[in-house]
C-alpha cells in the first residue's frame, strides 16, 4: 500500500484540514485494529501534514505514569509521572491542554529545546483516559480552539479504531 495523499493546502480552514485528516486515518487505518500500527502511522501522518509541528505522538499510560510510546521527533523523555509536566497536567485535570508558550507553564517538561507551544488530547476508552495524543510546535501559539477540537476528534477516531494498548 502506498499513501499518496499530500499535504493539505495551507489556505485550508482548519476544519477542513482536520476533516481530511480524519478521512486519511480511515483509510490508513483500514480495518487495521493494531495500536502500536495505527499510532505509528497516525503519528506520520500529523507529523507530515501539519505546518509547525517539531513533536508529534503518544504517552501511554501505565498505572500512574505515561510512557513514551510512538512518535515523530527528537527522542523524548520515557516516563512522565501523572500530574507532571502538560503531558501529566491533561491526565490529572481530565481536559485538553492548549500552550500558546510552554515556558510560562509551571512544571512544562522540554523534551526538545525547539518547543514553544504543546497541545496535549487525553485518550479516552470507556470514560478512561488511556494516553495522550501530544503535539509540539517550535512556534509560540500555534495552537488554537479549531485545534483543540480537530485533535481531539482525531484522537476519538483512534481510540475507536484501534485496540486497547
Ligand atoms: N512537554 C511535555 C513532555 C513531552 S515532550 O513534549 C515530547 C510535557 O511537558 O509533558
Amino acid at each position: 500500500m502506498m499513501f499518496t495523499s499530500s499535504a493539505p493546502s495551507p489556505d485550508l480552514p482548519k476544519a477542513d484540514v482536520y476533516a481530511r485528516l480524519c478521512r486519511d486515518l480511515d483509510a490508513l487505518f483500514a480495518g487495521e485494529r493494531d495500536p502500536i500500527a495505527n499510532a505509528a502511522n497516525m503519528a506520520a501522518l500529523l507529523s507530515h501534514s501539519l505546518p509547525d509541528l517539531n513533536w508529534a505522538g503518544f504517552y501511554i499510560l501505565r498505572e500512574s505514569e505515561l510512557v513514551l510510546g510512538l512518535f515523530q521527533g527528537k527522542p523524548a523523555c520515557v516516563r512522565i509521572p501523572v500530574g507532571r509536566g502538560v503531558c501529566g497536567a491533561a491526565v490529572a485535570r481530565g481536559e485538553t491542554l492548549v500552550v500558546p508558550d510552554v515556558h510560562a507553564f509551571p512544571g512544562h517538561i522540554a523534551c526538545d529545546h525547539a518547543s514553544q507551544s504543546e497541545l496535549v488530547v487525553p485518550l479516552r476508552r470507556d470514560d478512561r483516559i488511556t494516553g495522550v495524543l501530544d503535539l509540539d510546535s517550535p512556534r509560540q501559539s500555534r495552537f488554537d480552539e479549531a485545534d483543540r477540537r480537530g485533535c481531539e476528534a482525531l484522537a476519538a477516531f483512534f481510540t475507536a479504531a484501534s485496540d486497547p494498548f
